[in-house]
């Protein structure tokens, strides 16, 4: 099933199957650091959707004050920059060619000269501000406000099915950055969401073809038919996100029959925990756990503290669903640490793993840049799940580190905890987490280079290469342990990012983009995978797709957690 729906995504990005292999042979080699640099791939998307705190009632007013607090906060400073509207702002009216309508009151004019209905009204606004706008749809051809809506009678026709040129060039043409497309009427409908999805990309990147105008996709199909196997890259996207779950919880609404509704500790915990996919989590593609719930009614500043410390580790989406206008100076802090922001926002672009757990006492790492550094850095997350107040451990050795002594930063208290040999152990209270930042020495990867003709593989004439079908192929890979950074060393001259296809022993795993290096430069991408054969080693395979000019130098094998 898993391979079947890469499958589909690579069809639809125009990739070609294997007809032709240019293989390589490998030698494995030991190795201290990257030999290349490190190069930045897209971080997760940070701003505030609607949804949490407005449900379907979005407008034009709520829409600019969210925008302004966003500004006013300071929250813009610290890199929060969407503005989304979400599900309500339109009835599902188009005219006689298709176009959608929009309510003339819910979307004002805001200058002189602007036409009432025209949402590139409120984009300009949000554009004002330094800031992006978000716009929202949903695949099939009604949407939830049709199927179940929060608010307000159903709305028939919500949907973007049958109209997807058409509105995704729209969205692109008022000015839109963002686009989120929902699943209920997919659902509904009983489509497949990886050939559904697919398509929608297409119209996307056709809309931005047409307009020169990016619109970053976020796909919303609550974790249905594992999106984390082929949303990665979908469609020829440089950059996407995908939900993993359903919603922490439905929106809370001050003055509606909603208003008691309570956002729950136990529900954010859930949703943390199905979206932990790290081997599809790199080069600018992430598992999206769902909008925070920080600063809503329900959760405490404790709670908020580690949901935050939670969403950073995992690298998740920072769309905020609290109204911003109204955010306690608790949130906003907890919003806003710069150190904390850091480990979401990495260079790097991967997720964490859980490295320990014992009932509940668990060690979570996520590995960050190097950026030049000759020490290697790693977030840790100390969280207790119990009751009650205990001690818990990180060795180095579960963060891949050599037992030497490594740093360590409390990156909540912004105060370094010194340097001990081996292990860290702090006792956590009861449902909280300390959230680290260790410094140390890394436990050496063994580098594979892509040359030909090595260790016996016989080398295979370049003239069974075509550009499409460049293709390069590491035998006999091993890995000390379950997990594994695997650092590929490459060049990409072109501008925009190049694909390649990740396959371990001949399944297909995920499709990873390859950010421009410059011309003549190398430059190194990471990826997380779990290697299953420890003994005989592992065949790992990249091959190029959707055309570009990639060439893969090397990839160095780097041990996770003993
Ligand atoms: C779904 C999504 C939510 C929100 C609503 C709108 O439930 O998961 O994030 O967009 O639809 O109806």
């Amino acid at each position: 099933m898993r391979q079947h729906k890469v499958i589909i995504a690579a069809l639809l990005l125009g990739i070609s199957a294997a007809g032709g292999w240019c293989v390589r042979g490998a030698a494995a080699s030991a190795s201290g650091q990257a030999a290349v640099a490190e190069i930045p791939v897209p971080p997760p998307p940070m701003g505030w959707s609607s949804w949490n705190s407005f449900s379907n009632e979005i407008d034009s007013n709520i829409a600019m004050a969210q925008a302004k607090a966003m500004v006013s906060t300071g929250m813009k400073a610290r890199g929060y920059q969407y503005v989304n509207i979400d599900e309500g702002w339109w009835l599902g009216e188009r005219d006689a060619q298709g176009n959608i309508v929009v309510d003339p009151a819910q979307w004002p004019a805001l200058e002189p000269g602007e036409r009432a209905g025209d949402m590139a009204n409120i984009v300009k606004f949000i554009h004002s501000l330094g800031l992006k706008a978000g716009i929202y749809t949903d695949a099939g051809e009604a949407g939830c406000s049709f199927y179940g809506p929060d608010l307000g009678p159903p709305k028939p026709h919500t949907g973007s099915e049958a109209h997807y040129e058409q509105d995704f060039l729209q969205f692109a043409k008022w000015g839109f950055d963002y686009v989120k497309v929902d699943w209920c009427g997919g659902h509904g409908e009983n489509l497949d969401p990886a050939l559904q999805y697919g398509q929608v990309a297409r119209a996307i990147r056709r809309a931005e073809a047409l307009t020169g105008h990016r619109l970053f996709f976020s796909i919303c199909d609550w974790g249905v038919n594992s999106p984390w196997t082929w949303a990665p890259g979908i469609g020829g996207v440089t950059a996407d996100i995908w939900r993993t779950s359903g919603d922490i919880v439905a929106p809370i609404v001050a003055n509606s029959p909603n208003a008691n509704r309570q956002a729950s500790f136990p529900g954010m915990l859930g949703n943390f925990d199905k979206g932990i996919h790290p081997e599809a989590q790199h080069t600018g593609f992430y598992n999206d756990p769902d909008m925070m719930v920080l600063g809503m009614p329900a959760l405490s500043d404790a709670e908020n503290r580690v949901h935050m410390t939670l969403w950073a580790i995992s690298g998740a989406p920072l769309l905020v669903g609290a109204d911003l206008t109204t955010l306690s100076p608790a949130s906003l802090s907890t919003l806003t640490n710069p150190e904390v922001l850091a480990v979401d926002q990495d260079p790097l672009g991967l997720q964490c793993a859980k490295v320990s757990d014992a009932s509940g006492l668990q060690v979570w790492s996520k590995r960050l840049a190097q950026l030049g550094r000759t020490d290697s850095r790693r977030a840790v997350v100390l969280l207790n799940r119990t009751a009650s107040a205990a001690p818990v451990t990180v060795r180095w050795s579960d963060l891949g580190l050599d037992s030497d002594s490594a740093t360590v930063r409390d990156l909540w208290r912004r105060q370094d905890l010194g340097t001990p040999a081996n292990s860290f152990s702090a006792t956590v209270p009861a449902t909280d987490a300390l959230m680290l930042l260790v410094t140390g020495h890394e436990q050496p990867g063994v580098r594979y280079p892509a040359a030909d003709g090595v260790q016996g593989t016989p080398a295979v004439s370049s003239a069974f290469c075509t550009e499409k079908e460049k293709s390069w192929v590491f035998h006999g890979v091993q890995s000390a342990g379950s997990n594994a950074w695997i650092q590929i060393a490459y060049e990409n001259p072109q501008d925009s990012p190049s694909f390649a296809e990740f396959r371990t022993n001949g399944e297909l795993e995920t499709l990873i983009a390859f950010p421009s290096t410059g011309k003549g430069r190398m430059g190194s991408i990471t990826i997380a995978a779990a290697l299953k054969h420890r003994s005989q080693g592992n065949d790992l395979t990249l091959l190029a797709a959707g055309g570009g000019s990639l060439t893969v130098d090397s990839i160095t094998v780097i041990p996770g957690s003993k």
